[in-house]
């Protein structure tokens, strides 16, 4: 089993070394290889996604991503931004399915902008499908109007679409999804107004009798934007497009009041995957030693869990990232009167000390 580590910019290098410390301490037999993406690999290679870059994530069984993307290379090309790594990446390595769950830990129920009863024992799932949609639709670019309200003007332009087997790849995995939890799937759409939707909608619809024990409803984008912050916890497994699924998936993450402990996995039909902290690369904290190294650490549990096939490791790390929280330490961003602020540093520390059995200080 091989491993390629993908720290990124910003935050990523500070919290994927934890990770990778709490991997090499399960004393499991894999391979680890890093690689620069993003930004430090503009800077090396002037590429985000260097060739060298992709062979490895190709050949590895799963990817640990950190984060990309900084302000300072907002003025390059398009193509040689940091985000074009990681789109690159999923397209490359059809990683079509993105998990993000959005989990409101018990401890943490304060640090959500939400009233606590709302969010307490939140546990939502949100699908996106991750290598369709507006992002990847071709064609797009840049011409003048030949109509419209301003013909002979400048424009700019991108093509939403769906195929069949993409909506309905991402369906089976929404529906099996949920027969291991509450057993709802919501859809999101935009039916009303889209074709791209009213055809998703309609395909959701159909897969949706192949698994007569799950329950299917269907919520417009607009109003699953709201029910998301009125009653989030009437949701179970969101599924929905990629660009609709990029804005809810942060909205929920949010709601959580914990976006740095919020882990995701991005997987292929082989199971190969991407694992990735739900947060971005945060340049106002990095190197400081500051971040939350928990989203990664989790992210780390749910590629065991995926594509490694060793879900008891999985299993010792969520439990070690839980006995750290009840033992009162917190980094910044989930830090609350009457606990321990503690660096990204000595959060990994705590986490490797948990799962060797070692006593936890703090
Ligand atoms: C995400 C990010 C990416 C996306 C960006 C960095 C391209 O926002 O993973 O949600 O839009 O998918
Ligand atoms: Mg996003």
């Amino acid at each position: 089993m091989k491993i390629a580590v993908l720290p990124g910019d910003g935050i990523g290098t500070e919290i994927v070394a934890e990770a990778v410390r709490v991997l090499e301490v399960l004393d499991l037999k894999f391979e680890m290889e890093s690689a620069l993406v993003g930004g430090a690999a503009y800077e090396a290679h002037g590429h985000p996604l260097p060739e060298s870059t992709l062979k490895l994530a190709k050949e590895s069984d799963a990817v640990l991503f950190g984060a990309v993307g900084d302000w300072k290379y907002d003025k390059l090309d398009r193509p040689l931004r940091p985000e074009q790594a990681i789109l690159g990446l999923r397209k490359n390595l059809g990683l079509f399915a993105n998990f993000r769950p959005a989990i409101c830990y018990e401890q943490l129920v304060g640090a959500s902008s939400l009233k606590p009863e709302l969010i307490a024992g939140l546990d939502i799932l949100i699908i996106r499908e991750l290598t369709g949609d507006i992002y990847f639709g071709q064609p797009r670019g840049r011409r003048t109007a030949v109509d419209g309200h301003f013909p002979g003007a400048e424009e700019a332009f991108d093509t939403m679409r769906y195929s069949r087997p993409e909506v309905e790849r991402i369906a089976r995995v929404a529906f099996e999804a949920a027969r291991k939890r509450s057993k709802r799937v919501t859809s999101v759409d935009k039916a009303n107004v889209l074709e791209t939707f009213q055809f998703w909608k309609d395909i959701v619809t159909e897969v949706g009798k192949e698994y007569p024990d799950v329950e299917l409803d269907h919520m417009y984008v607009d109003n699953a934007a709201m029910q998301l912050v009125k009653a989030p916890k009437k949701f179970d497994v969101v599924v929905t497009g990629n660009m609709f699924g990029d804005i809810l998936s942060d909205e929920a993450a949010m709601l959580t009041g914990s976006i740095g402990m919020l882990p995701s996995a991005s997987l292929n039909a082989s199971n190969q995957g991407l694992y990735e902290p739900s947060h971005g690369s945060a340049p106002d904290i990095a190197g400081k030693g500051v971040a939350n190294p928990l989203a990664t650490i989790l992210s780390a549990a749910m590629m065991l869990r995926f594509s490694l096939n060793q879900p008891e490791a999985a299993d010792r790390i969520e439990s070690a990232v839980k006995h750290v929280l009840a033992s009162g330490l917190r980094t910044g961003d989930i830090w609350s009167e009457g606990t321990k602020r503690v660096g990204t540093r000595e959060m990994g520390d705590a986490v490797v000390a948990a799962i060797t059995k070692k006593t936890i200080t703090g």
